[in-house]
């Protein structure tokens, strides 16, 4: 399988394809986000793709794969920087090409690789251009930038726009360009409803939200009066995730080594970096995840939470707290005073107290000991008594030794209590964690090896030994191509059909074309696949690795187990539909 273009032509030709992987080690480049150490045959370090405190991350630098036992992402070199990156399966490899100077050779015509999600981008900076200059010829809309204190730099900076008065104007605009409704569509800048296309953004302020790369993946949108919704923000499109970028990212990634700062709101960020602090960002009108924090660690060591004087706020920086500490970031949180956000306090008191602000934000345990002993009143005994155990509670969450006896004394203190009291409490609290992770450890690996829970292969919990067959089947065919024509020679040959769940018969018609083609890099199967996707199916070559995978036997009991599967699941359906015929006929014989 190479990546063609419509009518069949390559764009990416295999041999290139094969010295991108050969130039980009996978340690190499995995090293970039992870600290890996090796250990034996292979490295190890903490998964980037999900929060974890010992390292199941491995990297085999024999067969340049990665695989991690906690949450089993697995895959080659491009599987990985399509995840982590974010990109498609063409972007990674050129992605991988620029990392070690390959070139790909230029396609004249347009390539239609990734068509949707290219194309949405060169749209959506059309429609950005367009917005601002909308925005030069409505004074309604220049007097609201002018009334929130913005100042002509700051709006060129953003690159913030109008949407026009009715909406329709950008679609117009684009038509004239060539894009069609269908592609305005994709970009959600039409929505769809039984009526037709309508536009999206009606009269409203637009903040084009920018990635990491300079590229316009969406769009928010705020009214200019009080009506709701405030802000509107483009939804999913195969350009924007909101869960993975964060506004104005572009620009601190570049300002921050020392730190990141949090806020709620992208007014917020703007007037923050207006008074200079041009390493504010915001997430994007949801709340924090834990891949935005990863990302942030890959760009700074500490993030200050700014957000809003509220309840909600000060509730959104605690759970967001818990997602940085998570993600390894030092956490610090700001108190906003006498103002409801950081807009509202640079414009009320100044870009120097705000300074002042950023230097007093405590860290997050003084922040909960300050909520703690705000909730009770300590000069009871009771409210003393409850307030050190919601504090050991939280201390005892808390993984590092040293850190733990640091705020052991502080609580003592503020409590007017002895270390050695706090010390038995905060013991078993520790104890208490330890057995709840590894009660939710054995859980989340029995949920999976019955398959609950499986994204990738739904029908995988209703069909657990059939499935097992097909992986054991799949994974043997990875390992040795000679395997597939064996069977197709063999009598009966292995059939599509044979296959119960439907993504395992995906894969095997996949591998059986792959095949055809002459290659047997599984890797070429991303094409095809999305990333959750290509990890699975490098999982099950790497879990057949080791095993007997080569005897025949093996390989053949793994068919005939799956053809009696299949022989009983259509026994099944006779019984079932007999049943329903019986039903029936019952039925009709009351009337
Ligand atoms: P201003 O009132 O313009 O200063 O906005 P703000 O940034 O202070 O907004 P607020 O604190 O109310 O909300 C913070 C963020 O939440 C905004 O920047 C938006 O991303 C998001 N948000 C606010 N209101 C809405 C809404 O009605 N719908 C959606 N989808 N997001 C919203
Ligand atoms: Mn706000």
């Amino acid at each position: 399988m190479i990546i063609r273009k419509e009518g069949g032509l390559k764009l990416i030709p295999d041999n290139i394809i094969e010295e991108i992987k050969a130039k980009n080690d996978i340690a190499d480049v995995i090293s970039a986000y992870v600290t890996l150490k090796r250990s034996g045959s292979h490295m190890q370090g903490l998964c980037p793709f999900h929060s974890e405190k010992t390292p199941s991350f491995t990297v085999f630098t024999g067969t340049q794969s990665f695989y991690c036992f906690g949450c089993a992402a697995a895959g080659d070199v491009v599987t990985f920087v399509r995840r982590i990156e974010n990109l498609d399966y063409p972007e990674a490899l050129r992605f991988l090409a620029a990392r070690c100077g390959v070139k790909i050779p230029e396609d004249n015509e347009n390539g239609n690789y990734g068509i949707r999600k290219s194309r949405i981008l060169e749209l959506n900076r059309e429609a950005a251009r367009f917005f601002r200059t909308l925005l030069l010829s409505s004074d309604e809309a220049k007097a609201y930038l002018i009334k929130r204190g913005l100042r002509r730099e700051t709006v060129n900076r953003f690159g913030l726009g109008y949407s026009g008065k009715r909406g329709y104007e950008v679609a117009d605009h684009l038509k004239k360009l060539g894009y069609t409704e269908e592609e305005m569509h994709g970009a959600m800048l039409l929505g769809k409803s039984d009526r037709g296309m309508f536009p999206y953004f009606r009269n409203r302020v637009m903040f084009p939200i920018i990635d990491t790369a300079g590229q316009v993946i969406g769009f928010g949108g705020r009214v200019m009066d009080n009506s709701n919704p405030k802000y509107l923000n483009t939804p999913e499109t195969p350009a924007f995730n909101k869960g993975r970028n964060l506004f104005a990212l572009n620009f601190a990634r570049t300002e921050c080594q020392k730190e990141l700062i949090l806020c709620e709101g992208y007014m917020d960020v703007i007037s923050m970096h207006a008074a200079g602090f041009r390493n504010a960002v915001a997430t994007l009108g949801t709340s924090l995840t834990q891949e935005q924090a990863r990302l942030m660690k890959r760009y700074t060591e500490k993030v200050v939470i700014a957000y809003d004087n509220d309840g909600a706020g000060r509730a959104a920086a605690d759970r967001a707290s818990r997602l940085l500490g998570d993600a390894g970031l030092e956490v610090r949180i700001l108190r906003i005073k006498d103002a409801k956000d950081p807009d509202e306090y640079i414009k009320t008191f100044g870009q120097d107290a705000f300074r002042r602000l950023l230097s007093e934000s405590e860290t997050k345990f003084d922040f909960m000991l300050r909520n703690v002993l705000t909730k009770y009143d300590i000069n009871t005994d009771s409210g003393k008594i409850r307030a050190a155990s919601e504090l050991c509670e939280q201390i005892g969450g808390i993984y590092s030794a040293v850190e733990r006896e640091l705020y052991t004394e502080k609580t003592a203190a503020a409590l007017g209590l002895s270390k050695e009291s706090l010390e038995s409490e905060i013991k078993k609290q520790v104890r208490k964690r330890n057995t709840a992770e590894s009660g939710n450890f054995e859980k989340r690996l029995r949920n999976k090896a019955l398959g609950i829970g499986d994204r990738i292969n739904p029908e995988h919990a209703a069909n657990p030994r059939a499935a097992a067959a097909e992986e054991a089947l799949l994974g043997i065919m990875m390992l040795h191509p000679e395997r597939l024509s064996q069977t197709l020679g063999s009598d009966p040959p292995l059939k599509d059909e044979d296959f119960i769940t439907t993504f395992n018969r995906r894969v095997f018609t996949a591998l059986k074309k792959l095949y055809s083609e002459g290659t047997t890099d599984v890797g070429a199967l991303g094409a095809e696949f999305s990333c959750e996707e290509m990890s699975r199916i490098y999982e099950m070559q790497l879990k057949r690795e080791g095993l007997d995978s080569a005897s025949d036997e093996v390989f053949y009991d793994n068919i005939t187990a799956l053809r009696s599967l299949h022989a009983e699941e259509e026994k099944d359906i006779e019984k079932l539909i007999s049943a329903k015929l019986a039903g029936q006929s019952a039925k009709k014989e009351k009337e």
